[in-house]
């Protein structure tokens, strides 16, 4: 059995994927931070479809703790595997943050540097090791760092997420003489819990975005979450080094 690692597998996005590949027949191994709960409903929801799961608890803006990940994972894979390698990367947590350029601080620029670009770097070359020949890598990064998804108040967001447009063309490169694909998926707005399940909390803000959308609506998990699935998948063995925007024609 094939076995992916996804990180922020306990909502949204990376819940989709872990279930859409569990639902391809292969194992998972997701990570939470802050919402067990959410982790282990992604858990209960595989073992209901006949897949095997495990979820684990990692903070990606905290790469000093990257090497404990590596040695769960480790043993995550022994124990409910019998394998000492995995196949597949999903470098998905994030999280948002709105300041306009003039607020922004400091330790906002750190903090989200750390989650969206430093722990996708530290995060992957920790795991890489275990990484199987002509396994396939994942990142998640977002419309925000494209011309047409760009709005007031994510300048650092924006930025982050065009680096690891960027380090995804350079994984690629470089993972290629292992045979390693290495893509990135790029979501347009999609209901998820992000900016603190702002969806919920602004319902209002949805009917204008999905106005803007050629396909006329805003995107769910699994929009994405099957993207994801398809990059990693055999149909996509000839695809590297590309960042494929999921949004159904934002701005079209
Ligand atoms: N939704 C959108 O409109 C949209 C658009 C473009 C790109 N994206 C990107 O899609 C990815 C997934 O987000 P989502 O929309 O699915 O939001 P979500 O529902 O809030 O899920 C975010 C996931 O990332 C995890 N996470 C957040 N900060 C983390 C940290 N420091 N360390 C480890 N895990 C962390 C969360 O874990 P816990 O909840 O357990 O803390 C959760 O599992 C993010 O990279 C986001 O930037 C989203």
């Amino acid at each position: 059995m094939r076995v992916a690692i996804i990180t922020g597998g306990s909502s949204g996005i990376g819940q989709s994927a872990a279930v859409q590949l569990a639902q391809r027949g292969t194992g998972v191994i997701l990570t939470f931070q802050g919402n067990e709960a959410g982790a282990l409903d992604t858990v209960a929801t595989i073992e209901k479809g006949g897949g095997r799961a495990v979820a684990l608890p990692l903070d990606v803006g905290r790469s000093e703790t990257f090497p404990a990940f590596r040695d769960s994972v480790v043993a995550a894979l022994r124990d409910t595997w019998q394998r000492d390698s995995f196949d597949f990367l999903v470098n998905n947590a994030g999280a948002g943050h709105m300041a306009l350029f003039e607020d922004t601080t400091e330790a906002d620029f750190d903090r989200l540097s750390r989650v969206l670009l430093k722990g996708p770097f530290f995060l992957t070359q920790t795991l890489l090791p275990l990484m199987v020949d002509g396994g396939a890598v994942v990142n998640t990064t977002s419309s925000s760092s494209r011309s047409l998804g760009l709005e007031p108040g994510y300048s650092v967001y924006g930025a982050m997420k065009g680096g690891l447009v960027v380090l995804t063309r350079y994984m690629a490169k470089e993972f290629s003489k292992r045979g390693i694909r290495v893509n990135s998926v790029s979501p347009g707005v999609t209901r998820t819990r992000i900016g603190d399940n702002a969806f919920e909390r602004f319902p209002d803000l949805i009917p204008g975005i999905a106005a803007e959308t050629a396909l006329g609506r805003i995107g769910e998990p699994d929009d994405v979450g099957m993207a994801i699935a398809m990059l990693l998948s055999e149909e996509s063995r000839w695809i590297t080094a590309q960042d494929i925007e999921v949004s159904g024609g934002y701005g079209l």
